[in-house]
């Protein structure tokens, strides 16, 4: 019953989207975990996160904002750090019809990119609505962009070897594939090194910048280090594949603002080039090691959903 209710619901969501919210040179058919993404889980995790704030709790059956629900109540959370205004966030505003008259939404509003890869978002009352449906929150939380808050997240693997051999997993048979991971150190979870698209950056350099950054320790290398290392990330990723792109359910996400993100993979074949690399952490990341994918993994966010999809194109071991 359970799944026809959510399938039903996926498939209303992409009639109302007029085109599949998973991309299909993404993903090549919906399966239950695309389906149950769409219901956003983490964007309806109890606790806020960096708050004790608790979200208005959200059933399944009521995510879809299309199901009447006149008793819904959402807390109103903005972190006190955006009150602060700092550059990567939108102002405060006094009230909705300033807002709406300030920002221009569904559209490139100067440098800062306000659409949505999911088609078009609702406003109500002024205010973006999250295409996904209702999370228990309104306001923005921890983020800093009413609407859309873009993202690029860079896969960087490679076949595990030892001895020279790739290896093997022991049930499927199937080859291993590593990734470049991170430990955030906002909430100590393994990560996809990726980071926020600043306002006129182009995705591709936030790939190159974030991995940089967050994995080679770019920020702290002597200048002549630096541009050997940007020569190697350039090189490595002249050619990636998009791994996915659109709605990412993060546990930040509100009613009001949510992550998206453009997942990359660039791969090592041989490990004779980026598979060398000597990683060390900087940045937003507490940690970084080559990671063995698996489907044990609890990663942040929709992290453990793109590597899927990454591991399926490659026929690796899952
Ligand atoms: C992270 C990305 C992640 C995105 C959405 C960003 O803060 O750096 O790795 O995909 O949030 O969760």
């Amino acid at each position: 019953m359970w799944n026809l209710a959510v399938a039903a619901r996926l498939a209303a969501v992409q009639q109302l989207h007029r085109r599949p919210i998973f991309k299909a040179n993404c993903v090549t058919f919906v399966s239950l975990m695309e389906i149950v993404k769409c219901l956003h889980l983490k964007a309806r995790s109890e606790v806020y996160p960096c708050s004790a704030v608790l979200r208005f709790p959200v059933p399944d059956d009521k995510v879809d904002w299309a199901v009447p629900w006149t008793n819904y109540n959402p807390v109103d959370y903005t972190a006190p750090a955006l009150l602060k205004q700092p550059s990567w966030a939108d102002l405060p505003y006094r009230d909705e019809g300033e807002l709406n008259k300030v920002l221009k939404f569904n559209q490139l509003d100067g440098d800062v990119d306000r659409r949505s890869h999911t088609g078009k978002y609702n406003l109500i009352n002024g205010f973006p609505r999250n295409p996904c449906g209702r999370t228990g929150l309104k306001g923005r939380g921890l983020l800093g962009r009413w609407g859309p808050n873009h993202a690029a997240d860079p896969i960087v693997t490679r076949w595990k070897k030892e001895s020279g051999k790739t290896v093997t997993h022991n049930c499927s048979g199937k080859p291993i594939l590593q990734f470049v991971a991170i430990c955030r150190k906002d909430n100590k979870e393994w990560a996809i090194p990726g980071g926020m698209v600043d306002p006129g950056e182009k995705v591709s350099a936030t790939l190159r910048r974030e991995f940089g950054e967050e994995t080679l320790n770019s920020l702290d290398l002597p200048e002549a280090e630096r541009q050997g290392v940007k020569e190697l990330i350039n090189f490595l990723f002249e050619a990636g594949e998009m791994v996915y792109q659109g709605y990412v359910d993060d546990p930040r996400n509100t009613d009001n603002a949510w992550m998206e993100t453009v997942a990359m993979n660039y791969h090592d074949e041989t490990g004779e080039s980026v598979g060398k690399l000597s990683l060390q952490a900087g940045d937003d990341a507490g940690a970084v090691k080559w990671m063995d994918i698996e489907k044990e993994q609890n990663l942040y966010a929709s992290h453990t959903h793109f590597l899927h999809q990454l591991v399926k194109a490659k026929n690796a071991h899952w």
